[in-house]
């Protein structure tokens, strides 16, 4: 949860949502909402990616149902390979063995959000097969009285 909230609070930082102050604030409120309790939060399944032979713990996924999107639409809150462990494979196979576990739970489609700035987290979901459904798009407004760039 905790690392969930900082990293959580960095990316949105980042997109100028919010700001450095209110950043590890807003976070926490957004993932405690959405998982009121924790590992055990109904519906949520916070999963390790383990390797094979070993069951060394080389990552995490964290997947739950998205009722706004429709019953049967699965959404992946978040993917993380641990850092030593990158671009071996983990990820991939993690997201493929992911969609036989969401299957079983009766799941016809799975969503996910992702930065524009993570490349390589976007090529990795292109090369699995997602497929851009919306684009968000921001203009920074400069005070009038700042030098024009
Ligand atoms: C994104 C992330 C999960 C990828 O994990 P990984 O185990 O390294 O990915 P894989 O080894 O399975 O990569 C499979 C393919 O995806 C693409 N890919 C993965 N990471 C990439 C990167 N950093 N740059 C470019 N392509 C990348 C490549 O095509 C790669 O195949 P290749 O290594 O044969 O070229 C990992 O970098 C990570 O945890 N990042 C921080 C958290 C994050 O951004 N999560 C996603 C949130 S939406």
């Amino acid at each position: 949860m905790e690392r969930l909230i900082q990293e959580y609070a960095e990316d949105h930082i980042r997109t100028g949502r919010w700001t450095r102050e209110e950043g590890p604030t807003e976070a926490r409120k957004e993932v405690e909402r959405l998982l009121p309790q924790g590992l055990r939060t109904p519906g949520h399944y916070l999963l390790s990616i383990v390797t094979s032979p070993g069951e060394e713990r080389v990552g995490e996924l964290w997947l739950a149902a998205a009722p706004s999107e429709g019953p049967r639409r699965g959404f992946i809150y978040d993917l993380l390979v641990y850092a030593p462990f990158r671009r071996k494979g983990y990820a991939r196979e993690g997201m493929l063995a992911l969609e036989e576990f969401a299957r079983e739970k009766g799941m016809t489609s799975l969503g996910l959000h992702v930065f524009a700035h993570n490349s390589g987290a976007r090529a990795l979901y292109e090369l699995l097969g997602y497929r851009t459904t919306d684009l968000v798009m921001v203009k920074d407004l400069p005070h009038p009285s700042s030098p024009p760039k």
